[in-house]
Formats: C-alpha cells, structure tokens, sequence
C-alpha cells in the first residue's frame, strides 16, 4: 500500500482534526502517502481529494470540527454511489481508507469494504453510541462542554429557587446526558433508554421542594422530548419556577480536551497501520484502555448500554 486517504462524515466532533493529523503523519512516518477526502462521501463520489501531507496538517490539533468538512450523503447510499467512489478511489491510486465517523458513515465504510475496498473505521461521535470501543472521540469534549454550561445554570437556579430542564444532545442514546448529570449533581436524568413516568417525575419534585432542595436540575436527552415539551407537560413542579435550557449545538464544537485529542491520535495512527498490515472491514476501538479492532457491523448490531452504576449514582448521590 503506497497512498491511502482519510474523510470525516456524520456530525462533527471534537477531535476529528486531531485523527486526521495522526493519519497524516502515520503515513509520514511510514513513507506513504495521504489523501484527504472533502465533506465525506459525498467527496469520495466526486473525487474531491486534496494532498495531506505532514506540513498539511500542521496547526490543526487543538481544533474543534474538521479539516476536511463533513457532510451525510444520500448518493452514497445508493449502488452506483459506491460504485463511483470506488471508481474515484481507483482513478487516484487510493488503495486504502480510514473513515472517521459514527455509525452510519461506518455502514458506508462496510459497503466499500464489501466491493473490495480497504476501509476502517474511526468512531467519532459526541453521542458515544458505538459498540466496541469504551468511549468515542469528542464524547469528553462534550461532556466537559455541557458541564461547564450546567454548572452555571446551577448558580442561578440556586439563587433564585428554581427548576432548570437543560436539553443536551444524543440523539438516541443517553451516554452524554448521563455523564453530565452525574458530573454536576442533578437530580434527574431523563434519557431514552429508560422509561419516563411524569407522574413519577412530578411526585419527587414535590418531595424536594418539601425537603427545602433550594433548586432542582433535570438533565434531559433530546431524544425524548424536547425540554419546552417536558415543561409543558409537568403541570405540577412541585412548587418550583421553572426554565428551560437547550444547549444544542454548542456541545458539537470546541477544542477537544486532553483525552479527546490523545484518542483521537491514538486511534487515526491505529487505523492507519492496520490498513498497511492488510486489515478492513473493521473498526478501532479503545477497550479498557488498550486499541483494538472490531467489525464494522458491532456499530449497528449492537446495542451499548448505559452503566448501571452511573444510573444508580443519580438515585443514590442527588
Ligand atoms: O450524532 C451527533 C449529533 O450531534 C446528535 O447528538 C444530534 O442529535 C445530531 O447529531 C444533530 O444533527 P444535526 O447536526 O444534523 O442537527
């Protein structure tokens, strides 16, 4: 293998840059060469690839989002989009690819595995939903991003008394409203995985407030409602005043924290040597703190479930 090309697709996160740079420089390091593919596969498809040299990715480390731009693509979705990404590939010399993504640019990567294409996976999503790796890159950058957020959220509603219903991201799954809430004491989490009673909800509000809890803070997933519904839908808060927070996009951007950007090298140089030994078809993870290699389908196949330790933390601590 003389030159191999890295892309970033599905919702950026933070640490992206910083596997790209460590895919570079692995090929650097190697004397191979690197492509960069622009706005993921919709890139691929139109042969959109820009020379990634060791100088090319100088300064980028410490930045949030991505280099390479990133994009969710219908046309790959297709047979003939695959096809012509593959034709594109082929045209250029690429003989190998490191996917950085979530799981559907990971189902991408499986397609182009499967038409010969040497790929793999690099999870990198601010959810942290992926099976076969502990944590995703940009997962820590998110929490610590929400963290600082709720944390002055906390300083006003204890001044004024108040309930605050804070909307964080994850999608489908609850890894990231679960972390921060258990980083910054809230009383609640409400995540998609879990049943949700109101009743339940309202019933404890009202206990609090009676036990004089100055303030009360709900972490809530948007994937189960957003945080007006659920305002909306607590007729009795028990007594408290109640506001909303969304804290939407603002988790997805950044500069990665120390854990992030060591992940995301640790895992881009990873993947880039895997490719050179003749792997595809598979993902990096980080398991127990160690890199390993997983197949592509665990990402969709495979539920990951939250710590019931966390869960029982909420209960137990708040
Ligand atoms: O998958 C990452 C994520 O940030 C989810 O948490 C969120 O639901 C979604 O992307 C938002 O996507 P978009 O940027 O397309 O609005």
């Amino acid at each position: 293998m003389k030159r191999i090309a890295v892309l970033t697709s599905g919702g950026d996160a933070p640490g992206m840059n910083a596997a790209i740079r460590a895919v570079s420089r692995t090929c650097d390091f190697n004397e191979k060469e690197c492509l960069g593919v622009t706005r993921g596969y919709e890139g691929l498809i139109d042969g959109d690839f820009i020379p990634l040299n060791r100088a090319a990715v100088g300064g980028i480390l410490h930045k949030g989002g991505t280099m390479l731009k990133t994009a969710r693509s219908s046309r790959f979705k297709t047979e003939e989009g695959v096809q012509e990404a593959k034709q594109q590939m082929q045209a250029a010399g690429i003989e190998g690819l490191v996917v950085v993504g979530g799981d559907g640019s990971f189902r991408g990567a499986k397609e182009l595995h499967d038409v010969g294409v040497p790929t793999i996976g690099v999870p990198a999503t601010i959810d942290n939903d992926i099976a076969g790796t502990d944590e995703t890159i940009g997962f820590d950058t998110a929490v610590n991003t929400a963290l600082e957020a709720v944390r002055r959220l906390r300083d006003t509603a204890s001044s004024h008394d108040r309930l605050f219903i804070v909307e964080v991201m994850g999608r489908n799954a609850g890894f990231l409203p679960l972390e921060v809430a258990v980083a910054t004491g809230a009383e609640y989490v409400v995540v998609p995985e879990l049943p949700l009673s109101i009743g339940n909800l309202c019933h404890k509000l009202r206990i609090s407030h009676e036990n004089k809890k100055s303030h009360t803070l709900i972490i809530l997933a948007e994937g189960v409602m957003t945080a007006n519904e659920m305002k909306d839908k607590l007729q009795d808060t028990g007594g408290y005043d109640a506001r909303v927070t969304v804290l939407g996009h603002i988790q997805r951007g950044g500069s990665p924290t120390s854990f992030d950007s060591v992940l995301a090298s640790r895992m881009g140089a990873y993947a880039a040597e895997s490719l050179f030994v003749g792997k595809s078809g598979v993902m990096v993870g980080n398991v127990s703190g160690r890199m390993t290699l997983s197949d592509l389908e665990r990402a969709w196949l495979e539920q990951k479930t939250l710590s019931p330790e966390l869960l029982g933390l909420i209960e137990k601590l708040n």
